[in-house]
């Protein structure tokens, strides 16, 4: 039986999506509509000068591509597609549907999006559109079927990108239309009405309902609303947004077989509002947006923890960074501008961990509009700026590095992610509003990439397969399935590190009775009998020298042995780190959210005890990822400290041409060709 990655790869192999372009893929968002037709020939001759070869357009060209109801203008798009091929680049075609135009609003305003509070989202930004609305699903899919007949052998056409960034400013519409599609969703997923009221605990607070019709959208109600029932909207919103794809997608499959079909994730920490796993296996291939926050002071890991994860939703394949930016951001109250070789770093970073090409919103930067003061490929000093100069370098380095196209990542550690985890853990009314899903998950990536290891993400409930290690992380909503997994994969050998807040509740989150982590208690050889939060700013200490904040529990030992323990604070004297050998692996318990030097210390611990120790650590402030070719490696050491870098590894730097051990300047990027990879 084929797994979950032999599917993505016959998928892409048969799509063959990366072999659309020469080399990595390398460009960005195009507008060419924002700007008289006079500036398109500079544009392909910078163009041609930076050696883009991808550019991605119409995204948002609806109200241009249909002024009018059924009257489609697609002469300048004709033109755009016609110029770019002339200039030798490919495109990765919007299929326009992201924005309706204002006439659908005015003709429709049944098509508008509602808040919670039922504040109709007008129009004048953008993605102003429900998601369950019939008459936008029928309006937008007339406009795919239209541009995939008109641009089907377009020489110029070599992928098609679906919409644009799904539920980015209308994630959750709680509108009437909305309303009855959340009831037969639910009446989908719980066909009784009996099924729903236990699911979402309606015996508490009176809510017990008669009748499907007096279902509603969690909108705003006079205190916490149920938990169930709100996550139970998330779910369907997510699944409306992919129902949209779907249906994209399919107009396209049928008029255009042969060309590949993605749509941008938002793999990015601010951005929670659909369950990637669920996406997954969906488009052709995976393509995702990421923008540092201005306010990190170290947004490489971030972007490291993303980059990873976005590979594990392309199941280890290449996959394609669809946006990220040459410089500051508009949408931040404090727009931080990237210092000089920051761009490149960032750039490498994400193909480093698996993407097979680097593009930006986008290339030539707006005169008007909200996204001005967005930076861009081409700024608006023009082709005389340290941006435009870092962007030909950026090209040139890509040129150098080309023959990465295609290899991949072997890991030896994976990390359990999930995103209704996630949304679960932020829910109203628990036990502390400085529990952070991300946060936990963020520190032990984040231990493990210090410790020279790059981390591969697995989806819950799937067999972990040949990994040595796996984190689960504040796994909160667990299920039977999901700890049979992480009790094979134990049994089998495996190492397993375990954090608090896991094992909370079930998928209907309803708590897990006798002691949290529920179905893994066995595995982790401790029972949680209550959680103790801590104040803002609280520190407890721990007999070991560290430290904890935020959370700690009381832990009762069953079969497991106590490694560290509590030294101050409610749970002084009881465990804070537990240790259990079960099967022939070993589970670890961690029962606070330790500092960092803590947790680098537990991994390392851990990684010595099971022989995972990085033959090379990286120093301090680099990251070091290795991508495997055929017969060959290419170790990407990416510099973001002061001070230049010596390693005792060697090999040749394709882009400076040196060979011998490595060494890469402060803020530089060092990609290495390991002969004996
Ligand atoms: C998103 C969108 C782009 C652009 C950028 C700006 O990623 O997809 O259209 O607005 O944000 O950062």
């Amino acid at each position: 039986m084929l797994n979950y990655a032999d599917i993505c790869g016959k998928v892409g192999e048969l799509m063959n999506w990366n072999g659309k372009f020469d080399g990595l893929a390398f460009g960005g968002d195009y507008n060419p509509e924002q700007w008289p037709e006079s500036v398109w020939s500079d544009d392909y001759e910078l163009m041609r000068e930076a050696g883009v070869n991808l550019v991605s357009i119409a995204i948002h060209s609806w109200a241009q591509l249909e002024p009018e109801p059924g009257r489609f203008e697609f002469g300048w798009l004709d033109r755009v597609m016609d110029g770019l091929h002339g200039a030798d680049v490919r495109v990765d075609l919007g299929t326009g549907t992201a924005t309706p135009p204002p006439w659908m609003a005015r003709l429709y305003p049944e098509t508008l999006p509602v808040q919670e509070d039922m504040t109709v989202l007008w129009p004048g930004a953008r993605q102003t559109y429900c998601p369950s609305s019939p008459v936008f699903d029928e309006l937008s899919l007339r406009l795919v079927e239209q541009l995939a007949h008109r641009y089907a052998s377009h020489p110029a056409l070599a992928m098609w990108h679906v919409s644009n960034e799904y539920g980015c400013h209308n994630a959750r519409c709680y509108c009437d239309v909305s309303a009855m599609a959340f009831r037969r969703w639910l009446e989908d997923r719980y066909v009784t009405l009996d099924r729903l009221n236990d699911a979402w605990g309606t015996a508490v607070w009176g809510q017990r309902y008669s009748a499907w019709e007096e279902i509603m959208p969690p909108r705003v109600a006079p205190t916490f609303r149920n938990p169930t029932q709100m996550i139970d909207f998330r779910r369907f919103s997510n699944d409306e947004f992919l129902a949209r794809f779907r249906a994209e997608r399919e107009v396209l499959r049928r008029v255009t077989p042969d060309i590949p079909i993605t749509t941008n994730f938002m793999v990015i920490r601010h951005f929670n509002e659909l369950d990637y796993w669920t996406w997954s296996e969906e488009p052709d291939f995976i393509s995702n947006d990421h923008y540092l926050s201005g306010a990190d002071t170290n947004p490489h890991r971030e972007l490291a923890f993303c980059a990873d994860l976005t590979r594990g939703l392309a199941g280890g394949e290449p996959w394609l960074l669809m946006e990220h930016s040459t410089s500051a951001v508009n949408w931040q109250p404090r727009n931080i501008a990237k210092e000089p070789g920051e761009m490149i770093r960032n750039s490498m970073a994400h193909i480093a961990r698996g993407s097979d090409g680097a593009l930006f919103f986008q290339w030539r930067q707006a005169r008007a509009g909200s996204e001005k003061f967005h930076s861009s490929m081409v700024p608006h000093a023009g082709r005389e700026s340290r941006v435009f100069r870092e962007v030909v370098e950026l090209g040139g380095a890509l040129r150098k590095i080309a023959e990465v196209k295609g290899s991949e990542i072997e890991s030896r550690v994976a990390m359990i992610y999930d995103w209704e985890s996630w949304w679960a853990s932020e829910a109203e009314c628990h036990p502390t509003i400085d529990f952070n899903y991300r946060d936990i998950s963020h520190a032990y990536h984040h231990a493990l990439t210090a410790s020279g290891h790059t981390v591969d993400f697995i989806a819950p409930g799937v067999p972990v397969g040949d990994y040595e290690l796996l984190v689960v992380p504040g796994f909160y909503m667990m299920n039977e399935q999901d700890a049979a997994v992480i009790r094979d994969f134990v049994a089998a050998g495996g190492t397993a590190i375990i954090t608090y807040g896991t094992g909370v509740a079930d998928d209907d989150d309803h708590a897990w009775l006798g002691g949290y982590l529920g179905p893994l208690r066995d595995v982790a050889g401790v029972s949680v009998e209550e959680v103790h939060p801590l104040r803002q700013g609280e520190q407890v200490t721990l007999d070991d020298g560290g430290n904890a904040d935020v959370w700690t529990e009381r832990v009762n030992l069953v079969t497991a042995d106590s490694v560290v323990i509590f030294d101050s604070g409610p749970v002084a004297g009881l465990p804070a780190i537990a240790r259990n050998v079960s099967g022939s692996g070993v589970a670890w318990y961690v029962a606070a959210k330790l500092d960092e030097r803590s947790v680098q210390k537990l991994v390392d611990r851990i990684l010595d005890e099971a022989g995972l120790a990085a033959i090379e650590r990286p120093p301090s402030g680099v990251e070091m990822v290795r991508r495997k070719g055929e017969g060959t490696s290419y170790l990407f050491v990416i510099n973001h400290s002061n001070s230049a870098v010596e390693l005792s590894v060697s090999g040749t730097d394709l882009l400076t041409g040196r060979t011998g051990p490595v060494s890469v300047a402060a803020g530089g990027v060092g990609v290495v060709r390991e002969e004996d990879g």
